[in-house]
């Protein structure tokens, strides 16, 4: 179990609980976490309470997608023996730290943040942000140190995050006097991000570009049938380009021999090559791989109350290493605790 692992160093990362996870994640993420846990100490967090950040008109789908995300993580091969699992609105150290966190942080701050800046235009919120959501910034610090947490696998875009977070530490940490608190750094996967299947910088379930984990072999087929290639190729003997043609963009993430790719590129690029070829590879390629990660999630996904276990231990577990982060960083700021003064006296 992860507390009787002391020496390794502490992974903590999380997912917003607003939709199953997809391929996207698998291979920018998941397949980094599974690699991970038999080295590191790891917790992935599932993040309801960030989730709410832009999602306060439906807490429905952010409930909903707890015990999703929890079945997603264990179908692609996390193991809860090696892997904690833990829920984030249950751990109230982390709503603490968060509070305190605040203090040391100023509102130019967070509105400067590049990924904030970036997600309050997506989310087009105009002049209505909500506080929640620009503040997560904060949230997501109290997260990661509340673990103390050293390494945290994410997206380039969550860089800023992690800038934000050792900000935090390096204040609280002078203030206190002590290293109460280590820096973190991000881990940010080499493969780049994979695009949606209409050819999108980004895989989002909101736009239907995605390919769930739980993808049947018709759901695979049909959305390589729609995949985007190259609008210029329009016949199968036309030169095609390889270049933001997505059906190759997931050869390259996806299949296990980088020869053969490499020679249907060519062949491509010559002309010869119809999409229907390529297309074929790459649905044969995506079930091979989705075929057991579907097969283990229909496993779980028949016995709910087991995952919920899983998650219900895993916060146990996690909200004993929180709360002592919360009871080390109060006592090196020198604050109050009504507790110890009580026993003190006794
Ligand atoms: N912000 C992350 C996302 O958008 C989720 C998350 C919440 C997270 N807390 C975290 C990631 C702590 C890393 C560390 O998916």
């Amino acid at each position: 179990m992860p507390l009787s692992m002391p020496d390794r160093p502490v992974i903590l990362t999380g997912d917003r609980t607003t939709g199953p996870l997809h391929l996207g994640h698998y291979v920018g993420s998941l397949q980094n976490r599974v690699a991970l846990q038999s080295t590191h100490r790891q917790f992935l967090l599932l993040a309801d309470a960030q989730a709410l950040t832009d999602h306060a008109h439906d807490p429905a789908k952010v409930s909903r997608n707890v015990l999703e995300i929890a079945t997603d993580y264990l179908a692609v091969g996390i193991d809860p023996e090696m892997t904690t699992i833990c829920l984030q609105s249950h751990l109230p150290a982390l709503a603490d730290l968060t509070l305190l966190y605040m203090n040391f942080v100023t509102v130019a701050r967070l509105e400067r943040n590049p990924t904030i800046k970036d997600e309050i235009q997506a989310r087009g919120f105009g002049r209505d942000i909500p506080a929640g959501f620009l503040c997560y910034p904060v949230a997501q610090a109290a997260d990661i140190t509340a673990f103390k947490a050293t390494i945290v696998p994410v997206g380039d875009d969550q860089a800023p995050l992690i800038e934000q977070t050792n900000e935090i530490v390096r204040r609280i940490n002078r203030q206190a006097g002590t290293e109460v608190l280590p820096e973190a750094r991000a881990l940010i996967p080499s493969v780049g991000r994979l695009p949606g299947v209409d050819g999108k910088a980004k895989m989002s379930k909101s736009q239907g570009n995605t390919i769930p984990l739980s993808a049947t072999a018709d759901q695979i087929r049909d959305a390589v049938r729609r995949m985007f290639t190259d609008p210029g190729h329009v016949r199968a003997a036309d030169p095609g380009r390889v270049e933001g043609n997505v059906v190759f963009t997931y050869l390259d993430a996806f299949d296990d021999d980088p020869a053969a790719v490499a020679d249907l590129k060519a062949r491509y690029v010559r002309g010869g090559l119809g999409d229907s070829v390529v297309k074929q590879r790459l649905d044969d390629v995506l079930e091979a791989v989705v075929a057991p990660i579907r097969d283990r999630r229909a496993a779980f996904a028949r016995d709910p109350g087991h995952v919920l276990e899983i998650v219900r231990r895993g916060t146990q577990l996690a909200r004993t290493v929180t709360d002592a982060t919360l009871r080390d960083v109060r006592e090196a700021l020198g604050l109050f605790a009504l507790h110890e003064r009580c026993d003190a006296n006794a």
